[in-house]
């Protein structure tokens, strides 16, 4: 078992799960761990990060935030309160500080030991094994760049040269745009805010910042999305998918990136559609 040992996964040489991020997204089916498989352990923790790699999962989703000491760690929410057992914002607390956290105990006691991972940390086991979402969420007004959350994240995915396994994403889609003219080879995501983007087509949001991808939930997936996103070339991701009658809405519709907190149950629900359409 490949448990919390961080061992490799072994993957052969033709495993999909080695291809450049936007050859997978373009050509498969592909089954996303959002911010790990958040389902059944802490959110974009280790250990949530180790089971989605164990479900075999094409890729991970997770969400990072930068440390009052300049740290890219791994965490979704602006405060530590909801998935430590601290209290206060991220931004306001130290590398060293934030390590001292209990990141598990608030989901289930046997995660005690699990602490908030750095993006490398997090790199580094998931790198060899499955693509990445980097989610940035931008602790400053959301219709501003906030570049230091950018400058620092893309840093660290170019120093360990993993630009072509990573796909950045955002709900600030101006800090898309930043990071693709900052860095024109990496891969963006534009995410859709029902508020902030009332009303806008996938290709009026991911055009102006040169993003390959457009992310919505589930419940946003329209007809009129699917064509225009299919007109311009843009791929689509959907999260918060949960049993087979939406993956069977998904595929159905050729939306084939498919982002859950249940990676098993998208991957068995992929599985059955492929058996059941090939038969
Ligand atoms: O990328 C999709 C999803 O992660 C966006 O929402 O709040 O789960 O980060 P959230
Ligand atoms: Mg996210």
């Amino acid at each position: 078992m490949y448990g919390h040992t961080r061992e490799k996964i072994i993957v052969t040489k033709n495993d999909s799960r080695l291809n450049p991020v936007m050859k997978e997204l373009r050509n498969t089916p592909m089954v996303v761990a959002h911010r790990g498989f958040s389902g059944k352990a802490p959110e974009n923790t280790i250990a949530a990060f180790t089971m989605a790699l164990e479900a075999g999962v094409s890729m991970i989703e997770l969400d990072v935030q930068v440390s009052k000491d300049n740290h890219v760690v791994v965490i979704h929410d602006p405060t530590i309160d909801r998935t430590t057992d601290g209290e206060g914002k991220v931004s306001e607390l130290t590398l060293a500080e934030l390590k001292k956290l209990d990141a598990g105990s608030w989901f289930h006691v046997k995660y005690k030991d699990e602490r908030i991972p750095t993006l490398v940390e997090a790199l580094e086991l998931i790198a060899p094994n499955a693509l990445i979402n980097i989610e940035l969420k931008s602790t400053r007004i959301i219709r501003k760049a906030d570049t230091h959350i950018a400058d620092a994240t893309v840093e660290v995915v170019r120093k360990m040269d993993l630009l072509e396994r990573v796909l950045f994403s955002s709900f600030n889609h101006k800090l898309m745009k930043y990071i693709k003219e900052q860095e024109p080879t990496a891969h963006t995501g534009v995410i859709f805010h029902p508020v902030l983007h009332f009303g806008r087509m996938p290709s009026a949001l991911a055009r102006p910042a040169g993003a390959e991808v457009f992310v919505c939930s589930k419940h946003e997936v329209t007809r009129r999305r699917i064509t225009d996103a299919a007109k311009h070339n843009i791929i689509i991701g959907v999260y918060g998918l949960e049993n087979q009658q939406d993956i069977e809405r998904m595929l159905t519709s050729g939306i084939q990136v498919l982002v859950s907190d249940y990676p098993d149950v998208i991957k068995q629900g992929l599985e059955k559609f492929q058996v059941h359409k090939a038969s």
